[in-house]
């Protein structure tokens, strides 16, 4: 019998990675995006490398009925959330957009799966959700306190998913919510073909899509943000994972819910990460070795908000959910290359 995954922002940078994977495995695929931030290239592409298709609808998840409709015409036997707003500078700016985007619309999505009564679900958490915490290997039992607008609609939305399954026990009649929260850390990378990747719009915030448009010759010059970080070369220090690896584990959490593990239901949290850290001069060194490119850096002030050093202790996910990484630094810096110079101008 078919396995449906309905997949809320499919079309954008690690949904579009996690169609591919879920279409190869044999999964059937429903993508809901508004496309606020995805263009809907990316799934043609998806089509095409797996020669499969799957089913697009052009919808905000906080239109309950048309959400509804979705729900109606497909049998969907879990949802992969991934639909959300995930700039930490524009969430400062505009922390209304963050909540109404990324908490209500989580509200509104689960509102609908409980009406439909599908009850699995696999959330896009982040790493942030930690906060500032006194140890840099982050285990999921450390409490939670984001520091931003954009961490906090995170850990709101954990919390809402966490009574939501507590509420299970009041209902006993009902079918259990069976929830696995995924902790990313640092995602890059793209697939290996080159033809789907992460496409920013404007000047990329992060680093690493810095990194490539300053090697292609978009942008003049990367700033490294701060030397004078307490770690061995003063760079700041974080865990970074294959986006191929982290869809991976959305796939074993799927597994996972649909095992004899969550009979009972149940919301866990995982981090998913490589479980070592990286500098940001190792990443622009990896990247020169491996592409051949000079990186042109200067090194620059501390960025406000950015801790010195964090990773992830992924024993969790290994144990429970069979998952680990199998891809390095150098897989992670060639396959971004590939995808920026067989689509310099990203999908456009
Ligand atoms: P992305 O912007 O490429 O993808 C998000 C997709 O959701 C886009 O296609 C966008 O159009 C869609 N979307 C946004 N709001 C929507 C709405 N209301 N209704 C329907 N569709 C909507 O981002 P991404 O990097 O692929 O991130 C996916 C998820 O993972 C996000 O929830 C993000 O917060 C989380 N996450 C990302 C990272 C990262 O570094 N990329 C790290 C931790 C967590
Ligand atoms: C950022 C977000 C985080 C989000 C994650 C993935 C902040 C404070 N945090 O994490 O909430 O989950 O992206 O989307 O924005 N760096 C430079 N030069 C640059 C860009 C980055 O030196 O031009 C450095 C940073 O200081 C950091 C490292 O590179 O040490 C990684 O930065 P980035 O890719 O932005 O990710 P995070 O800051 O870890």
């Amino acid at each position: 019998m078919a396995n449906t995954i309905l997949v809320t922002g499919g079309a954008g940078y690690i949904g579009s990675h996690a169609c591919l994977e879920l279409l190869q495995a044999g999964y059937q695929v429903v993508v809901v995006d508004n496309l606020a931030n995805s263009k809907l290239e990316s799934l043609k592409r998806v089509q095409e490398i797996t020669g499969k298709s799957l089913a697009f609808y052009q919808v905000d998840i906080r239109d309950h009925d048309a959400l509804a409709d979705v729900f109606a015409k497909e049998s969907i036997n879990a949802v992969i959330h991934f639909a959300g707003l995930k700039a930490v500078g524009e969430s400062c700016e505009q922390p209304q957009m963050y909540y109404h985007n990324n908490v209500y619309g989580t509200l509104v999505l689960t509102q609908v799966m409980a009406e439909s009564n599908v009850k699995q679900l696999v959330f896009s958490s982040s790493a942030t959700v930690y906060g500032a915490a006194e140890q840099v290997q982050y285990t999921e039992d450390l409490p939670i306190g984001a520091i931003n607008p954009y961490g906090r609609t995170k850990a709101m939305v954990e919390d809402i998913l966490r009574d939501l399954s507590a509420s299970d026990s009041l209902k006993p009649s009902q079918s259990p919510w069976k929830i696995a929260v995924l902790r990313y850390f640092n995602p890059i990378g793209a697939h290996e073909s080159g033809r789907i990747g992460e496409d920013p719009n404007g000047i990329p915030n992060n680093l690493m899509p810095y990194v490539t448009q300053v090697a292609i010759g978009k942008l003049a010059q990367l700033s490294v943000f701060g030397d004078d970080y307490p770690t061995p070369d003063g760079t700041g220090i974080r865990d970074y994972i294959h986006v191929v690896d982290l869809v991976k584990g959305h796939i074993k959490a799927i597994e996972a819910l649909q095992s004899e593990k969550f009979a009972d239901g149940g919301c866990k949290a995982y981090n998913l990460g490589a479980g070592k850290g990286c500098s940001v001069l190792e990443i622009i060194n990896t990247f020169e070795k491996v592409t051949g490119r000079k990186v042109n850096y200067k090194m620059a002030p501390r960025r406000a908000g950015d801790l010195a050093e964090y990773f992830a202790d992924p024993a969790l996910a290994l144990r429970e959910l069979n998952w680990k990484v199998e891809k390095n630094l150098e897989d992670m810096a060639a396959d971004t290359w590939n995808w920026q110079v067989n689509n310099p101008q990203g999908y456009n």
